[in-house]
């Protein structure tokens, strides 16, 4: 944590948005085969090609650390980079210069880093169609975070289940990033949550007051605890469950879920098969479903994936959302940053600053 930036603390001189200026010699954390992040992970300096016609030359204002970068360099994401890569997903930069021809950006601009390029980069040139601009009045930090966790909540929540005003859920790693939108764009909806973690001291108060109902620990009398819970609170079962963890913990969400509910799978923490009790599967008619954001944004329509967007921009702008930030890194102390996020007790996400921060 030595080299971190508290998130409310940027260093002086750190500029506030406007036009960045393009480092004579960018970076990028690269891989040059799948392993260990540790092990396969090097700063080193990338080529930017002539900004083109219709080019824009971009350059990295706030990057985020997912378990699903970790997955794509250890080469069991579903969805993997021709070699040498560019790590890193998600993330924000600011508009350098555009070449000829572009009039969709503008220096200045803040845009998504370009996903399939690489995120964790210094600076790149990226045809400018491409490039959807971020509201610059947002902070930066929650602007880089905007594209994958919120929306993958605010879909969990609409495309499996009608669920209705005083509905209930249950999810477990409900501290995790996805968690807690879950916990905040449920609550925006009247929706109810039951929440499962590892550590009830650690999380329960922080949970309840981004307004989690029920925060219970993810153990073998989970699901009776919840059940007691709900029924004190005068409701009715979950109709649907959020499971990102796997292994037992799918079991008690199972075990908590109501007549006809769905279980949705997005995510696996432990590595452990998906496992169900049968006499709930077949006597409740439990129906199990898988969710991949990164499918979901590539099949639906552009203006779908616009309006998801649109929705997590206009929860994070009114307050009623907001994600956590753990610490911030400088891109070049990736490493540090990297364990930082794989450290147990972190409290939200880990990010990167560049250059344009
Ligand atoms: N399918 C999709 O489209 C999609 C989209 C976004 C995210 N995801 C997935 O959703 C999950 C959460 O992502 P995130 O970015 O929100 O995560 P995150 O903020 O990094 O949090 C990770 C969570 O996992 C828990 N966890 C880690 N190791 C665990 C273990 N061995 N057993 C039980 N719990 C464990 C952590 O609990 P502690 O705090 O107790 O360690 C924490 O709650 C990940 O699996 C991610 O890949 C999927």
């Amino acid at each position: 944590m030595s080299n971190a930036l508290h998130p409310e603390n940027p260093p002086a001189g750190t500029a506030t948005g406007g036009v960045p200026s393009v480092p004579a010699h960018p970076s990028a954390v690269r891989y040059h085969a799948v392993g260990k992040a540790e092990e396969v992970l090097r700063f080193e300096e990338i080529a930017l090609p002539a900004l083109g016609e219709g080019d824009a030359v971009l350059v990295l204002e706030t990057a985020v650390i997912h378990p699903s970068d970790l997955g794509m360099i250890a080469g069991t994401y579903g969805r993997l980079r021709e070699l040498p890569a560019v790590a890193g997903r998600e993330g924000v930069g600011r508009v350098a210069a555009v070449g000829a021809g572009v009039s969709n950006v503008k220096p200045g601009d803040r845009v998504r880093m370009p996903e399939d390029a690489g995120v964790w980069r210094e600076a790149l040139v990226a045809p400018a169609a491409d490039l959807r601009v971020v509201p610059a009045d947002l902070p930066a930090t929650q602007a880089a975070m905007a594209f994958i966790n919120p929306p993958t909540a605010l879909l969990l929540l609409q495309e499996f289940v009608a669920l209705r005003a005083g509905d209930w859920l249950v999810q477990n790693a409900a501290n995790s990033a996805v968690g807690e939108c879950v916990i905040q764009l449920a609550k925006a909806r009247g929706v109810r949550t039951a929440n499962l973690v590892r550590s009830v001291e650690k999380h329960g108060a922080r949970l309840k007051a981004l307004g989690a109902d029920i925060v219970v620990a993810d153990d073998k009398d989970a699901a009776k605890t919840i059940a007691g819970e709900i029924a004190a609170l005068g409701g009715k079962a979950p109709r649907l469950a959020l499971n990102s963890i796997g292994g037992m913990s799918a079991i008690t969400l199972t075990r908590a879920l109501g007549q006809d509910g769905v279980l949705v799978t997005f995510g696996g923490m432990t590595g452990d098969a998906i496992r169900f009790p049968t006499r709930e599967f077949i006597f409740k008619n439990i129906t199990y479903r898988g969710f991949w954001m990164d499918r979901w944004a590539r099949t639906s329509p552009p203006a779908a994936v616009d309006a998801a967007f649109a929705q997590i921009y206009a929860h994070l702008r009114d307050g009623s959302l907001t994600v956590a930030v753990d610490s911030v890194f400088p891109l070049a102390k990736f490493t540090e940053a990297i364990a930082r996020a794989g450290a147990y007790g972190r409290d939200g996400k880990v990010l990167l600053n560049g250059p344009a921060a």
